[in-house]
């Protein structure tokens, strides 16, 4: 089984999703963070990138799905 190394949280500015990109950091993984306080991913995201592989931010609301696919995008590339 592989592990994945590119992992995309949605919700990641608070709560669980925030718990998860720790966890996923703390393990080098590479991480695409979105939510729509983009203050607290910019944090987070200075928090996270000593040990995680990549860390990139994008503001997000997921209730705009016109904006879903085009973020998503964003972050994978
Ligand atoms: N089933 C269970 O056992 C269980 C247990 C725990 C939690 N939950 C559920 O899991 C969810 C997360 O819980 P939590 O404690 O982590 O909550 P939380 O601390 O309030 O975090 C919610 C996250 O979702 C983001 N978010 C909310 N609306 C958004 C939107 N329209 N677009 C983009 N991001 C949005 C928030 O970011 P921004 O505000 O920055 O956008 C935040 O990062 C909740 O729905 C909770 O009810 C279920």
């Amino acid at each position: 089984m592989t592990t994945r190394q590119k992992i995309l949280i949605t919700g990641a500015s608070s709560g669980l999703g925030e718990g998860m990109a720790r966890r996923y950091a703390a393990q080098g993984r590479s991480l695409a963070l979105a939510a729509r306080r983009i203050d607290r991913l910019d944090e987070l995201a200075d928090e996270l990138r000593p040990a995680a592989a990549q860390v990139a931010v994008a503001e997000l609301d997921v209730a705009d799905t016109d904006a879903v696919p085009v973020v998503f995008g964003k972050l994978r590339d």
